[in-house]
């Protein structure tokens, strides 16, 4: 009881079902809280006359031996009116619940409809991964989401972040629904944010989906509920629900090259075009992707816009570019990381790849313009 109250205070960390702000999540709580009064009702009522019978009826200890104490109580046996109530009552506290479960599902589980225009929906495939979750944007308002080239084209390319998801809110009376396409590239998992929808799992060679909905901005955490190996614990997911315009501005963003023009200032830096040197010359480009270089590697999360996000390592670390001390990197988490994820993340699957301390320091550094 106290850990629930706790989980229902105004936190960002709140985890808590009691406290929704989606469809699907006041779904889950209204069906949670019915099924807990029932139940809580019938535990109190059972125990009650439990504990009234046990010091009722108690052989009185003080006299020793109670004429009559060993009797037993007169049996009832075959009385129909209470063989017929003890059979319905609970057969109607179940059929009960069966309808409301069957209603809640049925709000819970709406299948994503066909993108079309204007229909103010956005789509998101989620895949995923050991330990890490890799978000591709598919379609916004009826229109496919692509990354756009250096010339400002659209091309075919999908655009494609991880562990912290942006979705629109529902504002001037629009509802903006996200529809999630749930995919694993390994083992299963399981995708869920309490405040926002119930949890729905991740399988291997099958496609699930989940949708919410809010008009309540906000950062709305949640975790991999499926245990699915040592990092397990640490697979965490950031939901930011952003103004209309907030969020329009972020896809923009993510919908850039690495950078957007080619006089931007942070190619002049030398220990820059140093850093992508070295980071493109490593193994690094195997795995991580950096759209607009030839870094295209899929089984790592997609760094092209790489410090927009607040958080590494899939929520485990802060991230704030802002904050790196270039004068000092030694200082950052990003170095560290950079340097020996494992001290970092036990078992997960970047290794420390024993860079000079100036390959890394200048990779650092790179990384550090990927905004
Ligand atoms: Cu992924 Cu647990």
């Amino acid at each position: 009881m106290i850990l629930l109250l706790l989980g229902m205070g105004p936190s960002t960390e709140n985890l808590s079902i009691f406290d929704p702000v989606s469809p699907p999540a006041e779904s889950i709580r209204n069906l949670s809280v019915l099924v807990l009064a029932i139940t809580g009702f019938i535990f109190i009522a059972v125990e009650g006359i439990l504990i009234y019978s046990i010091v009722r009826f108690r052989r009185p200890a003080a006299t020793g031996v109670t004429p009559g104490a060993d009797a037993e109580p007169p049996q009832v046996y075959g009385s129909k009116p209470i063989e017929i109530a003890w059979t319905a009552a609970p057969a109607l506290v179940v059929f009960v619940l069966v309808l409301v479960s069957a209603r809640t599902l049925w709000e819970v589980n709406v299948p994503p409809p066909e993108p079309r225009a204007g229909d103010n929906t956005l789509f998101v495939t989620v895949v995923g991964r050991q330990w890490w979750w890799e978000y591709q944007y598919d379609h916004y308002n009826g229109r496919p989401i692509r990354a756009v080239g250096p010339d400002g084209k659209e091309t075919e390319l999908p655009v494609i972040t991880a562990n912290e998801l942006h979705v629109p809110t529902s504002a001037g009376g629009v509802s903006r629904r996200v529809f999630l396409t749930l995919k694993s590239a390994d083992v299963c998992h399981s995708f869920g944010v309490p405040r926002l929808a119930g949890k729905t799992d991740l399988i291997p060679g099958r496609t699930n989906s989940m949708w919410f909905q809010t008009d309540q901005p906000g950062l709305y955490v949640g975790q991999c509920y499926e245990y699915c190996g040592t990092q397990h614990a640490n697979m965490l997911i950031r939901v930011y629900v952003d103004s209309p315009s907030d969020f329009q501005n972020w896809l923009d963003l993510q919908q850039q090259d690495r950078w957007p023009k080619q006089d931007d200032p942070r190619l002049r830096d030398e220990r820059v075009r140093e850093g992508e040197k070295a980071f493109l010359a490593q193994s690094c480009v195997s795995c991580h992707a950096v759209r607009g270089t030839p870094a295209k590697g899929k089984y790592a999360p997609d760094l092209t816009h790489l410090m927009s996000r607040r958080t590494l390592a899939s929520g485990m670390i802060a991230n704030d570019p802002d904050d790196y001390p270039l004068d000092n990197l030694k200082k950052s988490k990003l170095l560290a990381w950079v340097a020996d994820p494992q001290k970092i993340k036990p078992g997960c699957l970047m290794p420390a790849f024993g860079l000079s301390d100036r390959d890394r320091d200048n990779i650092v550094r790179y990384l550090l313009t990927l905004r």
